[in-house]
């Protein structure tokens, strides 16, 4: 094998005589080339928290360039097992991690074009006799060249059920995920302990995927910061008593049912922005300012039923 074989190392001086096979690849180039910094980097500014994620997704990269850079000098080991689980509860990210997901394997050359399917059940298995595989089907091909992103999987396998056709969906499933592996990724997501019970009753599906990832629940820090985040991106402001009132209603909501993570803090926030919008709109003469504009004051978040129900038996 000689230099001229060596696509990735094009910016190095390929006179440079170096034994044939030993020519030195510049991993930095390489790493520049693919443009995948600018994904890991976005990943680490614009979500908060998420540690262990979000090294689990650099340790993957770093195995996609390596993968890159031992095809360039012919050393194969056939292409990565990229399906994967992603578990964790509602709101912590997993949608989101799995968008930047496809665009790191697109800017690898894992995958052709880098879009996210995202699907459930419904999507994929029909109510009738003969209806799954066109259903099946017809997400399969919207995800070639992508990453299928399959939302609480388990409720494919329905083992109560004899005739279930979700069984058919899982077999044409498996079959994508083993021959054509190197132009779809598969991502599995879900609570953990439903994934786990899943991954038991179908080993087959459990032996193709790779790497199982983790989100933890934030912690109220998080959250808070989170919202800080969010703010900042719709151009809106606490006022002190407002950040105040905000910390009280993380502490609260934490504890009362149907807890989502960021998602509640997403809505939260939504309800915060119409509570302003009215009570400015009901503060009829007079002007408005810019200041009233941009801030969420103490009554936009202490107006919420967080703060007059009690907590949930
Ligand atoms: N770590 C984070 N930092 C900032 N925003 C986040 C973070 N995790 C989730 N979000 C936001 O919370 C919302 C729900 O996240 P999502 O990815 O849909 O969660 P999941 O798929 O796990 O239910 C989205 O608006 C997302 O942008
Ligand atoms: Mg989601």
């Amino acid at each position: 094998m000689n230099a001229k074989s060596h696509p990735i190392s094009s910016s190095r001086d390929e006179s440079n005589a170096a034994p044939a096979g030993d020519d030195p690849l510049d991993i930095e180039a390489a790493f520049r080339d693919s443009h995948v910094g600018g994904v890991l980097e976005s990943l680490d500014r614009e979500l908060v928290g998420l540690a262990p994620v979000k090294s689990r997704i650099r340790d993957i990269a770093a195995l996609l360039l390596i993968d890159k850079l031992r095809r360039a000098v012919g050393l194969s080991s056939g292409p990565p097992a990229l399906h994967m689980s992603f578990t964790g509860n509602p709101g912590t990210g997993k949608t989101t991690v799995a968008m930047r997901m496809a665009e790191i394997l697109h800017r690898l050359g894992y995958v052709r074009k880098g879009h996210l399917v995202a699907v459930t059940r419904d999507d994929l298995v029909g109510q009738y006799i003969g209806h799954t595989a066109p259903k099946t089907r017809e997400v399969l091909k919207r995800a070639m060249g992508g990453v299928l992103f399959i939302d609480e999987a388990y409720y494919l396998y329905r083992p109560e059920n004899e005739r279930d056709y979700g069984q058919e969906a899982i077999e044409m499933l498996l079959q994508v995920m083993e021959n054509q592996r190197d132009d779809l990724v598969v991502i599995l997501a879900g609570y953990k302990e439903r994934m786990e019970t899943f991954f038991r009753s179908n080993p087959g599906m459990s032996s193709r995927i790779a790497h199982h990832i983790d989100f933890p629940d934030y912690t109220p820090e998080e959250l808070l910061a989170i919202a800080g985040l969010m703010l900042q991106q719709m151009q809106y402001r606490l006022s002190a008593p407002a950040d105040q009132a905000l910390r009280e209603y993380i502490e609260r909501r934490r504890a009362q049912p149907h807890f989502a993570n960021a998602r509640s803090i997403r809505n939260a926030l939504d309800r915060a922005r119409l509570r302003q919008a009215s009570r400015l709109f009901e503060r009829k003469g007079g002007s408005i300012s810019r200041q009233d504009l941009e801030t969420i004051d103490e009554l936009d978040i202490r107006a919420s039923r967080v703060f007059g129900e009690r907590l949930a038996t």
